[in-house]
């Protein structure tokens, strides 16, 4: 995941940002940078791989200068060169940034056609490009920046400085996270409170579209309409400064609303944004010589391995033996050699996963790992790693890995339906816009669904069992809710296939039992329907999680419908994980749980 840092100081700032830079490592990155301005000018060093290069840069070429950006990349859009390393330059506008600005080819076009020549492949530098344009065209730097913030979508954090300007920095935040930190005569930005951990424990995060003028001895935040809004200034804690919880209660709301940002740099390695296609280099495995596929894991990563099951099976056309690892492992499954297997582990440690693992090696199958932590034993006896890039999850309930492994499973399925031709290159560009939405789209989801979850959370956390239904890949997400929920919060829920409830689990309905119907207006939603009216017709009580669409076309009494946006079928589960991961979350909080560190659990389990 990217870094970002910024000061505005009384003295030079060069070496101190690189020193901030270092407490983002644990983020993960491949080129850093470092800009300031200085007599009207801007100054920037930048290095390749680690941020010892680029301290050697600084002592062999000292950068002056009072104000100052840095920043730790990790390569989404363009390899991770130099000449790619943020900051980005142009025309007097230095810029850093986080995340992904989806619309940035169609402005990168009209820049061109305008007479800009760019000097990277990067989506960043299309910020810069649009604020110099800006400033050409006679507006000042405010109203340049307000204009760029309004052409631009994406999931961003970004930190912008002027050579015309040693003392302002400016900022904005729309998905990945951006504090200001307020010093005594100097101000300073930066991704979390680590990174401002060096300068002060006076933090203020910046909300979702908001936008700042940082100065020497103040900030001014702004709302996207460029009303001025307040942020509250809080003191950071020693212990936060280990690894950040930011503005959260626990680090599992931290990493719900991490989701877009980390989401956006799993994509930004297996998917490429300026031809929409998936990839290739990225997908490890031959699947034009993979006659089926096993898939095993454990807990959340099988329940992501089930939806894409989903997926290689539509796609690829695929078939797809998935089990979880503590069965898969003692079933002897008669394997092809031609077959391929794909492990999904958040620690990559997981001992049933890695014994089914070393089962499928020992048959001779090409290995691939989805993992989050790329030296781990799983990863280590792959033929093909995976990284999710979720970045550290603390939190013993998994959620932005989930979303993440769910992305990646997406994109491999997308390549090996292209590699095996049954996906059109058409198709395939469709489906990968879709992908590029979803930061921006989950980014506006966590913000507006919010209140909603917490109120229904109240109902629910006075419930012994719940029950969640669900067709097609919202299925396995209805099985993933009720594991979200019972491993937190306590209590007992289940999730079925909606199409099963006559056979059995409708016994169980009655006005104590809340349904969670997990139903996006898909193929499925009109039988998913009439699976509600069973349970309505019993006095069953229903939580309806569904779409635009979907709201519109049910007319079946609730207790709540949570309407979500319309979004294709191939992000619908990366969406429709937010409510349900939300949902269990304010419960467990409303019950007092050790929200973190549930009872009995153990973040990984490295042992039968
Ligand atoms: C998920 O919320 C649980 N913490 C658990 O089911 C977890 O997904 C499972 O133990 C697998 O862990 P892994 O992804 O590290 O292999």
């Amino acid at each position: 995941m990217c870094g970002i840092v910024g000061i505005v100081g009384e003295r030079p700032v060069a070496e101190r940002l690189v020193d901030a830079l270092k407490r983002l490592e644990y983020r993960g990155y491949d080129s850093a940078g470092v800009a300031t301005v200085l007599d009207g000018k801007l100054e920037r060093r930048r290095a390749e791989g680690k941020l010892f290069n680029l301290e050697t840069r600084l002592q062999a070429e000292p950068l002056a200068g009072n104000i100052g950006i840095a920043h730790t990349r990790w390569a989404t859009h363009g390899a991770p060169t130099e000449n790619n390393a943020h900051p980005h330059f142009t025309d007097g506008v230095a810029v850093v940034h986080n995340g992904i600005i989806e619309n940035f080819s169609e402005i990168k076009d009209e820049l061109i056609d305008g007479g800009a020549t760019f000097a990277t492949q990067t989506d960043t530098e299309v910020v810069a490009q649009l604020l110099a344009k800006y400033r050409r065209d006679g507006l000042g730097r405010r109203e340049a920046m307000h204009e760029m913030l309004r052409r631009v979508t994406g999931a961003y954090a970004l930190a912008v400085i002027f050579s015309d300007d040693p003392s302002t920095i400016m900022a904005a935040r729309s998905g990945p996270p951006l504090a200001i930190g307020y010093g005594d005569g100097e101000m300073f930005l930066g991704s979390d409170a680590i990174a401002l951990s060096p300068f002060t424990n006076r933090i203020a995060y910046l909300q979702d579209g908001d936008w700042a003028i940082i100065g020497r001895k103040t900030a001014h935040i702004f709302d996207l309409d460029g009303n001025p809004v307040e942020r509250p200034v809080q003191i950071s804690s020693a212990a936060a400064y280990m690894v950040d919880k930011g503005n959260h209660r626990h680090f599992m709301e931290k990493e719900i609303y991490e989701q877009p940002e980390v989401i956006s740099h799993a994509l930004g390695h297996y998917v490429d944004l300026i031809e929409n296609r998936i990839d290739a280099s990225a997908v490890g495995i031959d699947f034009t010589k993979v006659t089926s596929l096993a898939m095993s894991a454990c807990g959340t990563a099988y329940l992501a391995g089930l939806i894409g099951k989903y997926w290689f099976e539509r796609y690829a056309r695929l078939p797809v033996e998935a089990d979880v690892a503590s069965e898969f492992r003692y079933r002897e499954i008669p394997l092809s050699k031609d077959a391929a297997a794909l492990f999904i582990s958040q620690s990559g440690e997981t001992a049933d996963t890695l014994a089914s693992l070393r089962y499928c090696k020992d048959e001779g199958l090409q290995i691939g790992a989805v993992v989050n932590v790329r030296e781990s034993t799983i990863a280590r006896e792959s033929d093909a790693v995976f990284p999710i890039m979720a970045g550290p999850e603390i939190g013993v309930a998994s959620t932005k890995a989930f979303t993440c492994q769910l992305s990646v499973l997406a994109a491999l399925a997308i390549g090996a339906g292209r590699a095996r031709g049954t996906v059109s290159p058409e198709e395939e560009k469709r489906l990968v816009r879709h992908l590029a939405e979803m930061p921006r789209i989950m980014s506006s989801v966590l913000n507006s669904i919010q209140p909603k979850m917490e109120s229904l959370a109240r109902e629910l956390s006075k419930c012994r069992d719940v029950l969640y239904l669900g067709r097609g890949t919202s299925f396995p997400l209805a099985m993933e809710g009720a594991l979200k929920l019972k491993e937190i919060s306590y209590i007992h829920a289940e999730g079925y296939a909606a199409g099963e409830l006559k056979h059995g689990p409708i016994a169980l309905i009655d006005e104590n039992m809340p349904v969670i119907v997990i139903a996006p207006h898909d193929r499925f939603f009109e039988k998913t329907v009439s699976n509600m009216q069973e349970v309505a017709a019993r006095g069953g009580r229903i939580i309806f999680i569904t779409d635009e669409k979907g709201a519109a076309a049910s007319k079946l009494e609730t207790m709540s419908t949570i309407v979500l946006p319309n979004v294709d079928e191939i992000i619908a589960p990366m969406i429709f994980s937010l409510p349900i991961q939300l949902l269990a979350y304010h419960t467990a909080v409303f019950l007092g749980t050790d929200v973190d560190q549930p009872r009995n659990l153990a973040k990984s389990v490295t042992v039968e």
